[in-house]
């Protein structure tokens, strides 16, 4: 069994994952910027009988990143990592504020490359290491009004293939891509009209989970 460090992991689909690998019996370490919702998360971990740990984080603060993955590998042996944690910023460009691009890029971009970067170290001492970068298809193709939006996953999705090489054989890293789903992500926008169209997370979550030995997968 593995412990596996999920960012974003109180709520949408890094809560589903959160919660499906647990069943399989793996330990978590659920992290994210509130501490009520990853809290929640792991109360309903341990009354499956799982076993979950909560580590509050801000990724766009580099120090802070390091400090915390000081103290959980201090206390865990993490194997596994999933980037999971994003924040959308949607809409035509020359509406956009400036603090919302510059949140999508630091959380999306500079969050998942400090983190793995800070994690790295600690991951190539375990046995069969590995990373999950959660993606979307605005990692593969451009979209009307998502312009950073898509900009910022199109960073994850090089950083990914880059590591995928310069860690051969070392850390197997993958890349996941999925369309719409329904969860708070979209609570602050109005970017999608019609959310009973989306997917479910935890629909999501298990494709992702089934097929989690591809280094891709199109959801
Ligand atoms: N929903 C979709 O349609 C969709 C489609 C394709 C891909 N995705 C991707 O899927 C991933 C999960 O999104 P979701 O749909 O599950 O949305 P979500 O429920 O809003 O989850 C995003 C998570 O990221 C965490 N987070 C945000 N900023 C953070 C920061 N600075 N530091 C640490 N944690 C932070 C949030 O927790 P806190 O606020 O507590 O920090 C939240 O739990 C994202 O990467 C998203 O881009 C979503």
């Amino acid at each position: 069994m593995k412990t596996i460090l999920i960012t974003g992991a109180g709520t949408g689909l890094g809560k589903e994952l959160a919660l499906a690998y647990a069943k399989k019996g793996h330990t978590i370490i659920l992290t994210g910027r509130r501490e009520t919702p990853l809290k929640e998360v792991q109360e309903l971990i341990r009354q499956n009988g799982g076993h979950a740990e909560v580590y509050t984080l801000d990724l766009t603060k580099q120090e802070s990143v390091q400090k915390t993955v000081d103290t959980i590998t201090d206390a865990h042996s993490v194997s596994y990592l999933i980037n999971n944690a994003g924040a959308g910023c949607f809409g035509p460009l020359s509406d956009l504020a400036i603090e919302d691009i510059d949140l999508a890029v630091q959380t999306n971009v500079l969050g998942t490359i400090y983190l793995t970067k800070a994690l790295l170290p600690h991951l190539l001492e375990q046995t069969e290491p590995k990373i999950m970068n959660i993606i979307s298809t605005a990692g593969q193709k451009g979209k009307i009004n998502e312009s950073v939006y898509v900009a910022s996953k199109f960073a994850v999705r090089g950083f990914t293939e880059s590591l995928q090489k310069e860690l051969e054989g070392r850390v197997t890293v993958t890349a996941t891509y999925m369309g719409g789903m329904d969860t708070p992500f979209w609570d602050e926008t109005d970017h999608i009209k019609d959310k009973s169209r989306l997917k479910s997370p935890q629909q999501v979550a298990d494709t992702i989970i089934k097929h989690d030995t591809q280094l891709e997968i199109n959801v």
